[in-house]
């Protein structure tokens, strides 16, 4: 358990920062806990993540979550980097030690399937092929998780078919990289469609996917939470597919956190969801 003697501190490093909705929902378990403490946005840019990071100890931090660009750069910066992070590539979050050193995890990988299952306690990763669009961190995390779980098969779609031909490499033979134009085909037969692209977010254009041969059992993910139903999300609940959308991923990686930072774990409550909830656009504009 934390200790109640001093303040506790935990950030996120990003640039930019400002879009995170991180501050709302750890300072939402402070007052939570009625710890003293607080959880601050850190605008860091690239070329001082380093000593940002080295910062962490003397300032007095627990540690912090690293966002866009950060995640791939603090690998060579930490002190230690558990199996985890390292398989996948990125570290989503910092730990400072008791002797000041740093070590870095990835809750992104547990966050997406703690919050599938919540949203849909019947899911297994092991029911049928799974058709995931992008090859970046988040698909790192969302791939590696599925793999975890004993997925059959990962249709790996990409804009930039390298870079789904090197996650492919470093996941196994169940990693199948697709062509972007065979995007919509490869929904054929699939059991969960998981979009970890930018695309759908706010001020980004929909996903260019057309759901046609998508079966009507498919579950459909989006890790993408702003807004909260995608274009995505939106088209799949038209045609009656169950859809989760990716704001339970941001609040269980979280959680998942505040253990590593202060010893405990909060649990992800509707009144939880409800106060980021509040925070966020509802609906694509
Ligand atoms: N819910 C959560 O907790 C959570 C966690 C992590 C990330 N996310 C969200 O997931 C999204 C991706 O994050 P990331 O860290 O994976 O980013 P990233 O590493 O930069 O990867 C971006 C992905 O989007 C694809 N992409 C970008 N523009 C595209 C376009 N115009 N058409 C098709 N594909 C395009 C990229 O394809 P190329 O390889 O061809 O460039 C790449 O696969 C962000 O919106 C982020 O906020 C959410």
């Amino acid at each position: 358990m934390a200790g109640r003697d001093r303040f506790l501190l935990a950030g996120v490093m990003g640039w930019p920062v400002m879009y995170s909705r991180s501050p709302v929902l750890h300072n939402y378990f402070f007052k939570q806990y009625a710890l003293a403490g607080t959880y601050v946005p850190l605008a860091i840019k690239p070329d001082n993540l380093e000593a940002a990071l080295r910062a962490l100890a003397p300032l007095g931090f627990a540690g912090c979550n690293l966002t866009i660009p950060h995640k791939e750069r603090a690998l060579a910066i930490v002190d230690e980097v558990d199996d985890l992070a390292r398989r996948i590539g990125a570290i989503s979050c910092v730990v400072v030690r008791p002797d000041g050193s740093l070590s870095g995890t990835n809750n992104d990988v547990h966050g997406f399937a703690r919050n599938i299952l919540q949203q849909q306690p019947a899911w297994r990763a092991d029911g049928g092929p799974a058709v995931v669009i992008g090859a970046g961190g988040g698909a790192r995390a969302v791939v590696y998780s599925l793999v975890e779980r004993g997925a059959p098969e990962i249709r790996l779609v990409n804009r930039t078919r390298a870079r789904a031909e090197a996650l492919a490499r470093d996941f196994g033979p169940s990693v199948m990289p697709i062509d972007w134009n065979d995007r919509h085909r490869a929904l054929e037969g699939a059991a969960m469609l998981v979009n970890t692209t930018s695309q759908g977010m706010v001020g980004q254009p929909p996903l260019d996917l057309e759901l046609r041969a998508l079966p009507a059992s498919a579950l459909v993910a989006d890790i993408v939470y702003i807004p909260l139903e995608t274009p995505l999300l939106a088209a799949a609940r038209r045609r009656g597919n169950r859809s989760v959308d990716g704001l339970g991923m941001l609040l269980h990686q979280a959680c998942i956190a505040w253990k590593l930072w202060f010893g405990i774990e909060p649990e992800v409550t509707p009144e939880l969801r409800s106060v980021v909830e509040a925070t966020l656009p509802p609906q694509a504009t």
